[in-house]
């Protein structure tokens, strides 16, 4: 028998948002054990938690959560308490070329995670065990707004790409779970993050390696969707207060209050980048490169997180110039690890996805 508190599985830990969830449960709370289960898709690295790699109170096991035979077995050998399932595949531009992967891993994978825990929660009672399937979601469910208006927790879900359809069908099944079985469920649909160890195909990463190599910075359309920017180091702990304080079958907004235009979010990472690197101001912003839009592009995501803020007193700490501050110093002080991953496949994808825009 373990005599740790708690046994929590966390999937998909070796990505961006998850290995700044693992890395915040590992060193919070050693009276946990954290299990980091991750397939390792282009979009895990290990290298992401080599800080951590040697804690006592946290395991990495490889393994694919499409595979219901193998995801029955960990949860049989493990008796997990909690899962906090972060895995997925996360990309829209690579949800219009790949839907299928997003349909397999997003809601195939998730409704293995769900049957896995009920099988082994379903033995005790799950109520007052403390058992918690917590699930983490974007505010993309909810589709787009106009000029005017916010995300509530009861917006209803109108998702546009196969990326947003995907994770609103995980969130459905999420509640299905707890409204049909009882399977203590919590939900959060968090706004755009940013923040360290992201993978440079999503905006800010990539800005910033295309900038540092003087490579065209590709804005789609007119540059003029909006998104709210939310530092990853925030979202982990908005996932660490629900996670412990949320009621089972409750479902939570989580932003930055933040909005930004591409365009000019682009242009502001060319005036810091422009600093940072020691270049005159103005060097930067001529790599700018108006492409064809995103198909279904989304116009604006705006998050209203009151619930959060009301229930659980939070709010984001971390200011967009100081997020971005330490988000640029860390891409620029860690070469190694952006060289590493825009090899091999990246250049491919890369090609693939801007060589016709
Ligand atoms: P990411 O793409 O950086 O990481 C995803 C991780 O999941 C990777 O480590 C990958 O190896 C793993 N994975 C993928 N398929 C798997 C499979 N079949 N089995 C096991 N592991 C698998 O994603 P992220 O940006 O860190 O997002 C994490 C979660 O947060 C996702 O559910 C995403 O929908 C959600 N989310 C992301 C954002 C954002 O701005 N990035 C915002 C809100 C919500
Ligand atoms: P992204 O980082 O892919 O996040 P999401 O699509 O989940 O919001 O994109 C953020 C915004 O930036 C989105 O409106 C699309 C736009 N974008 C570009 O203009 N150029 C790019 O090369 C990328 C990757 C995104």
């Amino acid at each position: 028998m373990s005599d740790y508190k708690k046994n929590i599985l966390i999937t998909g830990g070796a990505g961006f948002i998850g290995s700044h969830v693992v890395r915040l449960f590992v060193k919070k709370y050693p009276e946990y054990l954290i299990v980091n289960l991750d397939k390792l898709t282009y979009a895990g690295n290990l290298a992401n938690l080599s800080d951590i790699e040697g804690s006592p109170n946290y395991e990495f096991i490889k393994g694919d959560i499409n595979d219901s035979a193998f995801i029955d077995k960990v949860f049989s050998e493990r008796n997990f308490d909690a899962v906090i399932h972060l895995a997925a595949e996360s990309h829209v531009d690579r949800s219009i070329t790949e839907p299928l992967a997003f349909v397999m891993t997003n809601v195939l994978g998730t409704v293995n995670l769900l049957n896995a825990s009920l099988k082994i929660w379903n033995k005790g009672s799950m109520n007052d065990s403390g058992k918690l399937f917590y699930h983490v979601s974007t505010d993309e469910v909810y589709g787009t707004l106009g000029s005017e208006g916010y995300f509530t927790e009861k917006t209803p879900y109108d998702p546009h790409s196969p990326y947003s359809a995907s994770k609103a069908a995980s969130d459905h099944f999420v509640r299905a779970y707890h409204d049909t079985y009882g399977l203590p469920t919590v939900i959060s649909n968090c706004s755009n993050n940013y923040g360290s160890h992201q993978f440079p195909e999503k905006l800010i990463p990539l800005c910033i390696h295309n900038i540092k190599h003087n490579f065209a910075l590709p804005v789609y359309g007119k540059g003029e969707n909006i998104r709210d920017w939310l530092f990853v180091e925030d979202h982990a702990s908005a996932i660490d207060l629900l996670f412990h304080k949320a009621n089972a079958g409750s479902t939570y907004n989580v932003g930055g209050n933040n909005e930004w235009k591409n365009i000019d979010l682009v242009k502001l990472l060319c005036k810091i980048m422009d600093r940072k690197l020691g270049r005159p101001e103005g060097t930067s912003s001529k790599l700018i490169t108006f492409v064809k839009d995103r198909a279904g592009h989304d116009m604006r995501y705006a998050i209203d997180c009151s619930l959060i803020q009301k229930d659980f007193a939070w709010a984001p700490s971390v200011s967009f110039e100081e997020g971005l501050d330490k988000t640029v110093d860390w891409y620029l002080g860690n070469d190694e690890w952006l060289k590493k991953v825009v090899s091999g496949d990246y250049i491919h994808y890369y090609e693939q996805q801007y060589s016709q825009r």
